[in-house]
C-alpha cells in the first residue's frame, strides 16, 4: 500500500503520510512527498495543500532502521526543498510528535497549525548527528536564534504552546486538526507561500560573543560529546550565511557527525532502550496486576527516594519505619526534595502539598495490608531481609507484589521465608532513587511471569528504564562494577594514584572517576562488608590499603575525608598527601615496585573488566541482551552514552582484539581475575560480536 496518497477536497489536496507506527520518512514516503508535491504542482483544479498523517503521529523523524543501509534518492534534503518552492501555500497539520525530518519537513511547508497535545522537536543530537534537512538553518529562521539553540542542543520535545510563541507554529487547535488546517489553506491562498527559508536573522545581534556564552553554558553537559559543537557550527552558519550557503555548511557537518562512531553508539542506545522491555516468557498478552498503592519498608535516603517515584505519578505510597523519629526525618527529607524542586520553579508548592498527602507514615505491618506492590528497602543483610519479608508475608494481601531493593542478596533466598514465592522479585534502584534512571528488575527462580510483567509496565510509568536480571551477587550493574573497582585499586596499588586513576576515567568520558564515587558512596560500606568475609573470597591487594584509609577515620565525603582531601562544606575531592603516602606504603610492603601508568593503560584495563565481567553474566544468562548490559551501565553507573555502553565498545574494538587482550591481562596481572569469559572466547573465535548474538535472542 502506497505510504503517501492524495485526497481532493475541492480545491484543497490533503495529503496523507502513512507508515505506520511513526509514519518515519522511509524511501517510499519521501518518494511519495516528492510525486505529491509534482502532482499538486501540476493540478490546475488545487490552489494550496495540506500534509497530514494518519496514526499516532506526524512524522516522527527519518527512519532510523535505514541509518546502515546506503542513501536512496529522493533525499531528505531534495524533498523539503521541494515543498518549500511550491508556488501554492502548503500547511502541515501536526498531532503526535513532528520529530527530526519530521519537523524538517514542516518547517518546508509554509505554514503549521498543531494540536495542543502536539510536540515538536529536533532529537538529532541524541542519535549523534544534527538535523540534516535544513532544520539548522529553518528553525533559527522562524523560532529565533536562542530558542533554536536550545532545541537543537538539548533534542527536547516543545509543547505546542511554547512552539507558538516562539512563531514556530501560527495555529493552535483542542481538536478538528484536519478540518482546521484545510481552513487555515483555504485563508492563506490569496497569501501565497511564505518561505521559511527566506525569512531573515538580525545577525549583528548574534556575534562571536553571543555564541561564545552559549558555548560555554553548555560546556559541562555536552562534555566529550562530538554532535553539540557541529550543530552550534550550523546555527552560526544560520546566521552569517544565506540559505543555500547554510545549507551545504550544515550538509558538511551532518557529514562528520554522521560518520563519528559516537552517531552509532547513540543510534545503537536508542535501539537497545526499546529493546528492554523484550523479555522471554512475557508479551502483551501476559496478564498484569493493578497497581494502585504502594508500600514502602524504609524511610532512609533509598526508601524515600523510591517512594516518590510514585507519588510522583499520583500514587499513594504509604512508608513504614520501625521509630516515629526515623519516619519524621524520612518524609521531612521527602518534603524538602519536593520544595528544593519548587524553589527552581519546576513545581508550584500547590503540587508540593499535593504529592505530600500522597504520602501515609506508619510504624504498623498491618497499615501494609492494602498496598498492590511493597517494596522493601532496609539495611543490606539478608537477616533483616528475611525477618521483613516474614512480617510482610503474614500482612500483605493476596496478589500483592514483594519486592526487595536489595543490590546484592539472593532473592531466591529472600522469596522462600514467604508462601509466596512467586510474588516476590528485585527492584534494585539507584540512588538517588528519585533522580537515577536506571531500575534493575531481579526475576528469581520462582517469579510469576504477570508480577514481573507488572513491574516491567510499572518502571516506564514512573519513568525508568526497566532491566531484567536474574539472581546473582550484584545482580548486572555491582557484580561488574567490582570487578571494575577492583582493577581501578589495583591500578593504584601498582603505580597510579587515585587522581589519575580519576583523571583517565573522567577524560574516558565516566561521569565521575572510581575513587571518587567510592568517596562519594562512603568507603565504610565495603569495610564492613570485608570485615565478615573471608580474606581469601577477595583481592586484599585491591583493598588493604582502602582498609588503612577507612581505619584512619576517613571514610569519604561525609566525614570530610575519604581516599581525597574535601574543605569544610565542600564536595571537591583534592589529592591527598596522607593517603598516597598509605598507597606507597602499602606496595612497598607487597614488595611491589611501582610503575607509572598511562590514561590508555588504565582506561583499557577497566574497560576489559567490565566486558570479561559483562560476557560472563550474559553467557550465564542474568542478562538477556549484552544492549541490555549497556543500558544498565549507561543508566545507572555514568557511563558515557557517547561510547554506547561497555559492550558496545568491545564490538568496536573487535571481540577477538577484546579476547586476546584478556588472555594478556591473565598472563601480566594473574589468571586469578582474568579467566576469559566463555561466552566471549566463543564469538571471538567465530569472529562474532555482541550485536550479532543480540539478534538471536527474543525480539
Ligand atoms: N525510525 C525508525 N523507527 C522508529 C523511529 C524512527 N525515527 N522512531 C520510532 N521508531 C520505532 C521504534 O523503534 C518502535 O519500534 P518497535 O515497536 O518495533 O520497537 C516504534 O517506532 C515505536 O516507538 P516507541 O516505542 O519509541 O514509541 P513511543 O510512542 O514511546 O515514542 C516517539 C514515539 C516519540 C516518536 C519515539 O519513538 C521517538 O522519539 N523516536 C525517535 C524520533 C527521532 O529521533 N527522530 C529523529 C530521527 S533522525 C532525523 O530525522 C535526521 C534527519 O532528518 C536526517
Amino acid at each position: 500500500m502506497a505510504t503517501v496518497s492524495i485526497e481532493n477536497r475541492d480545491n484543497i489536496a490533503l495529503v496523507w503520510v502513512d507508515n505506520p507506527p511513526v509514519n518515519a520518512l522511509s524511501h517510499s514516503v519521501r518518494e511519495g512527498l516528492k510525486d505529491a508535491m509534482a502532482a499538486i504542482a501540476n493540478d490546475d483544479t488545487i490552489d494550496a495543500a495540506v500534509i497530514a498523517c494518519r496514526g499516532r503521529t506526524f512524522i516522527a523523524g527519518a527512519d532510523i532502521r535505514e541509518f546502515g543501509a546506503p542513501p536512496k534518492a529522493p533525499h531528505l534534503t531534495e524533498v523539503v526543498q521541494i515543498i518549500e518552492d511550491m508556488q501554492k501555500p502548503i500547511v502541515a497539520a501536526i498531532h503526535g510528535t513532528a520529530l527530526g525530518g519530521g519537523l524538517e519537513v514542516a518547517l518546508s511547508c509554509h505554514y503549521r497549525v498543531a494540536l495542543s497535545t502536539a510536540k515538536i522537536g529536533l532529537p538529532e543530537v541524541k542519535l549523534g548527528i544534527l538535523p540534516g534537512a535544513g532544520g539548522t538553518q529553518r528553525f533559527p529562521r522562524i523560532a529565533g536564534v536562542e530558542n533554536a539553540l536550545d532545541a537543537i542542543i538539548s533534542g527536547r520535545h516543545i509543547k505546542a504552546k511554547q512552539a507558538l510563541s516562539w512563531g514556530a507554529v501560527d495555529e493552535m487547535v483542542e481538536d478538528g486538526l484536519e478540518e482546521s488546517a484545510m481552513a487555515f489553506a483555504a485563508s492563506v491562498i490569496g497569501k501565497g507561500p511564505r518561505r521559511t527559508g527566506e525569512m531573515t536573522i538580525d545577525g549583528d545581534k548574534y556575534d562571536q560573543a553571543f555564541f561564545d556564552a552559549f558555548r560555554a553554558s553548555i560546556a559541562r553537559k555536552t562534555r566529550g560529546y562530538f554532535a553539540p559543537e557541529r550543530c552550534i557550527r550550523c546555527v552560526e552558519a544560520a546566521v552569517k550565511l544565506p540559505l543555500k550557503e547554510g545549507l551545504a555548511a550544515e550538509r558538511e557537518n551532518f557529514q562528520e557527525c554522521f560518520s563519528n562512531p559516537q552517531a552509532r553508539a547513540l543510534q545503537h542506545m536508542f535501539f537497545a532502550e526499546r529493546q528492554v522491555s523484550r523479555v522471554p516468557g512475557i508479551s502483551k498478552d501476559t496478564s498484569r496486576r493493578n497497581i494502585k498503592k504502594v508500600g514502602i519498608i524504609g524511610a532512609g535516603t533509598m526508601g524515600g527516594g523510591i517512594a516518590m517515584n510514585f507519588a510522583n505519578i499520583g500514587m499513594p505510597v504509604t512508608v513504614l519505619e520501625v521509630q516515629q523519629e526515623a519516619l519524621d526525618r524520612g518524609l521531612a527529607v521527602v518534603r524538602k526534595n519536593y520544595e528544593h524542586t519548587a524553589s527552581k520553579g519546576r513545581m508550584t508548592q500547590d503540587d508540593v502539598e499535593t504529592r505530600m498527602a500522597l504520602f501515609t507514615g506508619t510504624m504498623d505491618y498491618a497499615d501494609l495490608a492494602d498496598c498492590d506492590l511493597i517494596i522493601e528497602a532496609v539495611f543490606e543483610t539478608m537477616d533483616i531481609k528475611k525477618t521483613v519479608f516474614t512480617a510482610l508475608d503474614k500482612v500483605a494481601k493476596p496478589g500483592a507484589i514483594l519486592a526487595s531493593n536489595t543490590s546484592y542478596l539472593s532473592i531466591d533466598d529472600i522469596a522462600d521465608v514467604t508462601s509466596r514465592p512467586t510474588d516476590v522479585l528485585g527492584l534494585h534502584f539507584f540512588s538517588p532513587a528519585n533522580v537515577m534512571r536506571l531500575l534493575e528488575i531481579v526475576r528469581a527462580d520462582k517469579t510469576a511471569d504477570d508480577a514481573l510483567a507488572t513491574c516491567i509496565d510499572l518502571a516506564k510509568k514512573i519513568g525508568k528504564v526497566g532491566v531484567v536480571s536474574g539472581v546473582c551477587h550484584g545482580f548486572i550493574g555491582n557484580r561488574m562494577l567490582s570487578q571494575y573497582a577492583r582493577e581501578m585499586s589495583l591500578s593504584v596499588i601498582e603505580g597510579a594514584m587515585p587522581h589519575d586513576v580519576d583523571k583517565a576515567m573522567y577524560d574516558f568520558g565516566m561521569a565521575m572517576g572510581p575513587m571518587t564515587v567510592s568517596d562519594m558512596a562512603g568507603l565504610d560500606i565495603g569495610y564492613l562488608n570485608r570485615k565478615g568475609m573471608d580474606r581469601a573470597e577477595y583481592e586484599t591487594r585491591a583493598t588493604d590499603w582502602i582498609d588503612r584509609v577507612v581505619e584512619m577515620d576517613r571514610k569519604g565525603l561525609k566525614t570530610g575525608a575519604g581516599i581525597y582531601d574535601y574543605d569544610e562544606g565542600s564536595r571537591t575531592p583534592k589529592p591527598s598527601e596522607t593517603v598516597m603516602n598509605v598507597i606507597l606504603e602499602e606496595s612497598a610492603k607487597l614488595g611491589i615496585e611501582r610503575t607509572e601508568k598511562s590514561a590508555d593503560e588504565i582506561v583499557e584495563r577497566g574497560m576489559l573488566a567490565l566486558i570479561n565481567e559483562g560476557a560472563k553474566i550474559l553467557g550465564e544468562g542474568i542478562a538477556i541482551r549484552a544492549s541490555d548490559i549497556d543500558i544498565v551501565y549507561i543508566n545507572g553507573y555514568g557511563f558515557p552514552a557517547f561510547r554506547g555502553g561497555p559492550m558496545h565498545y568491545a564490538d568496536q574494538m573487535g571481540l577477538k582484539a577484546a579476547y586476546e587482550k584478556i588472555l594478556k591481562n591473565a598472563e601480566t596481572f594473574g589468571p586469578r581475575w582474568w579467566e576469559p569469559a566463555p561466552l566471549l572466547k566463543e564469538l571471538a573465535e567465530a569472529n562474532s560480536s555482541f550485536a550479532e548474538y543480540d539478534k538471536k535472542q527474543v525480539g
